[in-house]
């Protein structure tokens, strides 16, 4: 063939692929603006969903999901929400008690949280990044105001795992050490720096060799913290920081003895390494205090957010720390930046999300709500003491501890196919995690505890 004619058949070959995903972005922004779709239609958004994950996305999905495995003819493809009811296309209601990990505290779609956004949307949704966006520091003045001791300066990305590396960079840049202390089955991200801070084989053992100097001990033992220090102190390794989650969440809402926390503030303290909370999870109100670690009055170095900072409608994470320590990040502020870090629209997200936060005193409905679940749960139990071996947590961070991995998928299958939502999957689910929007109404948990008690009833008789 010539070089003209092989030259055209490639012209050829991508105007043809061009083309089809032009039509298909096309067909798609259509369905997007349509204000009601017909059966055919819905029935093809949940064919093309699954095809496209089959094909494009990861069909491993398509297998652990319950949203395929336990929705009938249909999967469940999400399509709208609000509060605390997710609405999938085929129009089935599924009352949300998983709260997307921790992200919906403040329910899904809140109408100050969207409002302030859209508003945004329309006025410059990202930063120009060199003239200075008003909404990234007012931010940070709000989260300054709210955190506890002398936390001050915050800096912002979009997820969780991105708050944990920049807590590890700035703990390391500020005790020019490099080892860090983290509990055995921890959770702090999925990226190389905070996977290597996990506590768990099952995501770390593929990647090694992770970050070197990680030492690990049981989540709630401070004195394995301190054994751990003078073991470094002895043999000359250098330990920049501690780092824990105030409420271990992935692990299963497991929640410390009360002494724990002010004990690791006073052994950090007198050895001179940094503390670090990663309420990531557990901050914005999800244990019932607006931080976790005020449970126990501790001011910890470094604190991680994410997840509900957001609102529910962006991502949004930060680290924050105090004046002192923030001083090594002033004196070159470009050596740790994010490009989409702290946009406008994320931080416009996260001041409504503070506003709703503190207006509808959001902590303390989930102290109040939280209180009545686990003393009704706690009832449900002693009649399934055999299946339903512990219940346990704090605020609306709670965790219902089955007999084995299988029983507990059974659970959580069982409540999906009645319309309720919790945290399980094929693979993980001896411990199902219920983490609803704060503001869940009382009567919604009252059918939440209604539908486990018929499916515990069915699964034991
Ligand atoms: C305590 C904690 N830290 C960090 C993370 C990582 O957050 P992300 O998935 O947004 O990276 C999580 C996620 O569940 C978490 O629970």
């Amino acid at each position: 063939m010539s070089m003209r004619l092989i030259n055209e058949s490639k012209i050829n070959e991508s105007n043809s692929k061009y083309q089809i995903a032009l039509d298909e972005a096309e067909r798609w922004l259509k369905v997007l603006s349509s204000e009601k779709l017909n059966e055919y239609q819905r029935r093809k958004v949940v064919k093309d969903t699954v095809d496209n994950f089959n094909s494009y996305y990861n069909k491993g999905f398509l297998e652990y999901r319950k949203s395929m495995t336990e929705a009938g003819q249909y999967a469940a493809v999400e399509w709208d929400g609000q509060g605390s009811i997710i609405t999938d296309i085929m129009g089935r209601h599924f009352i949300d008690c998983l709260g997307g990990y921790g992200i919906y505290s403040a329910g899904i779609k809140h109408p100050k949280i969207v409002d302030a956004v859209s508003k945004q949307l329309h006025r410059m949704p990202l930063s120009s990044q060199e003239l200075f966006d008003p909404l990234r520091g007012v931010l940070a003045e709000l989260l300054g105001e709210i955190a506890p001791g002398d936390l001050q300066y915050s800096f912002f990305i979009n997820n969780g795992t991105d708050a944990v590396e920049g807590a590890m960079k700035l703990a390391r840049l500020y005790t020019k050490k490099p080892g860090f202390i983290s509990c055995l089955k921890g959770f702090h991200g999925k990226s190389y720096g905070s996977l290597s801070l996990m506590g768990k084989a099952e995501y770390r053992a593929p990647f090694g060799p992770l970050l070197p100097e990680i030492h690990f001990v049981p989540f709630g033992d401070a004195e394995a913290v301190e054994f751990e220090l003078r073991k470094a102190e002895d043999v000359g390794f250098g330990i920049a920081a501690v780092i824990a989650e105030p409420v271990q969440g992935e692990a299963g809402a497991i929640t410390p003895p009360d002494n724990y926390w002010p004990r690791l503030r006073e052994i950090c303290n007198r050895h001179g390494v940094l503390l670090i909370a990663d309420e990531v999870q557990t901050g914005l109100g999800r244990t019932g205090r607006m931080f976790a670690v005020e449970h126990w009055d501790v001011v910890p170095d470094i604190m991680c957010l994410g997840k509900a900072l957001g609102g529910g409608v962006m991502p949004l994470s930060a680290f924050i720390s105090t004046p002192k320590i923030w001083k090594v990040l002033e004196e070159n502020p470009f050596i740790h930046s994010s490009t989409f870090g702290g946009n406008p629209l994320a931080c416009a997200a996260g001041i409504a999300a503070i506003k709703v936060t503190i207006e509808e005193d959001l902590p303390g409905q989930a102290a109040t709500s939280g209180e009545f679940l686990l003393k009704r749960l706690k009832e449900i139990q002693s009649y399934y003491k055999d299946y339903l071996v512990a219940v346990r947590g704090k605020g609306l961070l709670i965790g219902l501890e089955f007999v084995d991995n299988e029983f507990g998928y059974s659970v959580a299958a069982g409540l999906f196919r009645r319309g309720v939502l919790v945290a399980g999957t094929l693979l993980n689910s001896k411990v199902i995690r219920i983490e609803p929007a704060l503001n869940i109404s009382r009567e919604l948990l009252e059918q939440v505890l209604q539908l486990l008690e018929e499916t515990l009833k069915e699964l034991t008789c």
